[in-house]
């Protein structure tokens, strides 16, 4: 259980506005299943002899991102019928209700505000008067702290100044600042480096100590609830690492770190410095928590200007999210499109190709928003639900991608829709390997799509009509890599909404935590409670058994 911060500007909550129903029951639902069968056969590239707009029509800018969605099965029919879906499940009020801090997190009684970390939120004045004095204070926390780092003012217990920072955290404390790190090394501090350890493997931590000067290294313990396993003995060891090296007794209390948390009692017990507690709250989820001080990394990596143009990017995304008309916005068109494949054309997978390697732990980061998320079978409202929720996203960089799992969606028997991702431009590259780079990225949605002709062997036959978007962004900049996270966010909350689940909670991974916490406490007391696989491999394990 996380603790309630007492400094919680958000007491008070908004309802939820109440539900339609299933989204099977509404009329749109039984349409789109009629038409499952005809429109989905229909081949795309007949799409476009017919309307020689098509590829401008079904194409969405915002700034510098654009999407085209016209390689998709889809027609002028399916589309009015998917938006009908999404407006009988009340997508629109939903989205407002989003913003306006209602209790979108319905099993844990709480709105989910990341907006509210860009600018974003539309809370009544004095909430939001209360919500930005809190946030502001944070961010102002991070900009003088990440400044300090910067510039060689912050220092180690020995004078020297920082050169290695470690942030040590797991799921939403890790894989959003370690994404945003690697994708925007182009604007990288000289001399600082950024380390991440989530993993609780003994071998990659002890690795990484090995080649790190305790003098000079900043530990971040990045944790909303300071109570995750993995993050407390990663911690652990690192301060044994501090004790053994710099000879000194609480280390934790030193300049050598800093905690991120919602959990400041337990940060304090932990021997944390309370100046050097920064405070989350329980409306920012772990997965959605990169723009908060979370991202201290990122600030301390990139400078604390350019982490506010990644916030300024999500707002944009926010903005239009919030007032573009379903029909011209590309989070919600982007969840149509899911749920289209998901429920009707029975896709149970999505996979994500961007071309360009610094986008390499987007997917991961993808795979924890969308699934951890998505992965429910109950409704908002607790009921079991009699139909599919939640893709499984998975993925590779291109043109990787192409020499891995690429076959499988050119010639093997699953629908398998992708999102790929380009840029027009990158100043990291030349021209000649990103021209490269992005032809490969067109061709490979062209021959999803067109697929082979004429007489061929049927091995080399390619039935083409394999669905996929574009996502065309001009640069990799802070601003756009913001806009194009927001809209993923937005695009896993919309589905959320049209499948009635509450996209916020994650129940489903405490049993593992209780039981791997009760091994922990006692292998051979708690072993008698297992089932006999488990309590076997456990014995082979410890040795007990042979
Ligand atoms: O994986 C479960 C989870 O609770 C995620 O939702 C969260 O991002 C992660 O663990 C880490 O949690 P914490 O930040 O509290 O250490």
């Amino acid at each position: 259980m996380t603790q309630r911060p007492t400094d919680n500007p958000l007491q008070e909550t908004v309802p939820m506005p109440g539900s339609a129903t299933s989204p099977t029951a509404t009329s749109a639902w039984a349409e789109l299943q009629d038409m499952a069968h005809a429109t989905a056969r229909a081949a795309v590239v007949e799409h476009f002899h017919a309307d020689s707009q098509r590829a401008e029509r079904y194409s969405l800018r915002c700034d510098e991102l654009l999407l085209d969605y016209s390689k998709n099965r889809i027609d002028d029919a399916v589309l009015s019928a998917l938006l009908r879906l999404a407006r009988e499940m009340a997508l629109p009020d939903k989205i407002r209700a989003l913003f306006v801090g209602a209790a979108v997190n319905t099993t844990e009684k709480r709105p989910a505000l990341h907006m509210a970390l860009r600018g974003s939120a539309t809370l009544p004045a004095e909430q939001q008067h209360l919500l930005n004095s809190a946030i502001d204070s944070q961010h102002e926390k991070t900009r003088i702290v990440s400044e300090q780092i910067r510039t060689g003012q912050w220092r180690g217990l020995t004078g020297k100044a920082i050169t290695d920072v470690i942030n040590i955290g797991i799921g939403g404390s890790d894989l959003g600042p370690k994404m945003v790190c690697t994708a925007l090394r182009e604007f990288a501090h000289p001399v600082i480096r950024c380390h991440f350890v989530a993993n609780v493997d003994g071998a990659e931590i002890q690795r990484m100590l090995r080649r790190l000067d305790p003098e000079t290294t900043l530990v971040i313990i990045a944790s909303k609830s300071f109570t995750t396993h993995e993050t407390r003995l990663n911690a652990e060891t690192t301060l044994d690492w501090f004790r053994e090296k710099l000879g000194i007794d609480a280390p934790q209390s030193s300049s050598h770190f800093i905690a991120v948390t919602e959990n400041s009692r337990e940060a304090l017990a932990f021997g944390i410095d309370p100046q050097r507690i920064f405070q989350l709250w329980d409306w920012i989820g772990g997965r959605y928590s990169l723009w908060s001080s979370i991202g201290l990394s990122i600030a301390i990596a990139i400078g604390y200007d350019n982490f506010r143009q990644l916030l300024a990017g999500a707002k944009r995304m926010d903005e239009h999210f919030l007032y573009a008309p379903l029909e011209q916005n590309m989070p919600v068109i982007l969840a149509l499109l899911g749920i289209w494949y998901r429920n009707f054309l029975k896709a149970e997978t999505h996979a994500v190709i961007p071309y360009c390697e610094r986008l390499g732990h987007f997917i991961t980061y993808l795979q924890q928003l969308d699934m951890e998320s998505s992965g429910k079978s109950v409704s908002a409202a607790g009921d079991a639900i009699d139909y599919p929720t939640g893709t499984i996203v998975w993925g590779q960089t291109g043109t990787n991608g192409q020499h891995t799992f690429l076959q499988l969606i050119h010639q093997g028997s699953h629908l398998i829709p992708v999102d790929f991702i380009g840029f027009i431009e990158d100043s990291l590259s030349t021209p000649r390997h990103h021209q490269a780079l992005m032809t490969h990225l067109l061709a490979q949605s062209a021959a999803l799509m067109v697929g082979t002709t004429g007489a061929l062997p049927s091995y080399r036959h390619q039935p083409g009509n394999r669905p996929s978007n574009t996502l065309l962004i001009q640069k990799l900049t802070p601003f756009n890599l913001g806009m194009l996270i927001a809209l993923y966010e937005h695009k896993v909350y919309s589905q959320g909404v049209i499948w009635n689940i509450n996209s916020f909670d994650q129940w489903g991974v405490e049993l593992g935590k209780v039981i791997a916490g009760q091994l922990l406490a006692d292998r051979a007391d708690n072993s008698a409670a297992l089932d006999p696989s488990t309590r076997r491999l456990l014995g082979l394990i410890s040795g007990s058994d042979s």
